[in-house]
């Protein structure tokens, strides 16, 4: 379990970064998080197709902050409530203001899996896996802790999201600060070798190209703005903003999803 300081610094370690910013945009998360909302929708209903007659057992939502996929599966394929798993309590408390509190445990995933997941039926993650220490690494993980005929569903965000952003930091001559996102080939490499897919898809999604500007406040509206390095000087923000790519019409993400299911 990870303690978190009042206030994050440069010094302050990446993962209670993450946590200091998520904590402290909690509260707008909901109304900001449209696309993970979108997407945890679509990958419980994949799941309804691939994995509708799972066995009892442990079913967990992985890094689910304030539950948008664990509701979503609930909807879908109905049953007892997924265990929420989240290092970010004030994300947690979002979800646990509804009437019936669901079961929830603060967790830091790159610590592994806690010991009542080890042979879940269900594994759940949307827009986590990017922000650990080692995404593949937790993945395999993932992946073997699965109960025989256990189903993982994954989303998340791959390197061929944010051409433009990068465009634009190469034409500014700035460093890019978003995350090194990972690569989805080797994730559906790596999962395949594990378990039998039975979906694994690129998205694509694209919102309008406003600018720098208000591009990057996206990211800090949900929280999702800690970055690995220093953050951007206000002349380095500037140029970044001068060089944003104005003629491109759309700012994409590339996001993968995986249904898998391990071998009976
Ligand atoms: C973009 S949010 C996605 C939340 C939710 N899955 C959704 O789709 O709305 C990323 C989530 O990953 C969580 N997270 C990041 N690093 C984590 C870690 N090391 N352990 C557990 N959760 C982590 C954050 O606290 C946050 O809730």
């Amino acid at each position: 379990m990870v303690l978190l300081e009042p206030a994050a610094t440069a010094a302050t370690p990446f993962s209670q970064r993450v946590q200091h910013c998520f904590g402290r945009s909690a509260a707008a998360y909901g109304a900001h998080a449209r696309l993970q909302a979108a997407v945890a929708e679509r990958l419980a209903r994949l799941l309804r197709i691939h994995a509708s007659a799972l066995p009892a057992g442990a079913r967990a939502d992985l890094g689910a902050g304030s539950g948008l996929l664990a509701r979503a599966i609930e909807r879908h394929l109905g049953g007892a409530p997924l265990l929420r798993l989240d290092s970010c309590q004030d994300l947690l408390l979002q979800d646990a203001r509804e009437p019936t509190a669901p079961p929830q445990r603060l967790w830091d995933l790159n610590q592994g899996l806690p010991p009542e997941l080890q042979g879940a039926v269900l594994l759940g993650s949307s827009f986590a896996l990017q922000w650990l220490e080692q995404p593949q690494r937790a993945l395999q993980l993932w992946c073997e802790a699965l109960a025989p005929g256990g189903v993982l569903a994954l989303a998340v965000p791959c390197a061929g999201s944010f051409g433009l952003w990068h465009q634009a930091c190469q034409r500014a001559e700035v460093p890019f600060t978003g995350l090194q996102l990972p690569q989805a080939d080797a994730l559906i490499s790596l999962a395949g070798s594990r378990l039998r897919l039975r979906r694994a898809e690129r998205l694509q999604f694209s919102r309008p190209n406003r600018g720098a500007l208000a591009f990057l406040r996206q990211f800090k509206a949900i929280g999702a703005q800690a970055s690995r390095g220093p953050r951007l000087s206000r002349g380095q923000l500037r140029r970044l903003e001068q060089h944003w790519p104005a003629e491109a019409a759309h700012v994409g993400w590339e996001v993968l999803v995986i249904v898998g299911q391990s071998a009976p």
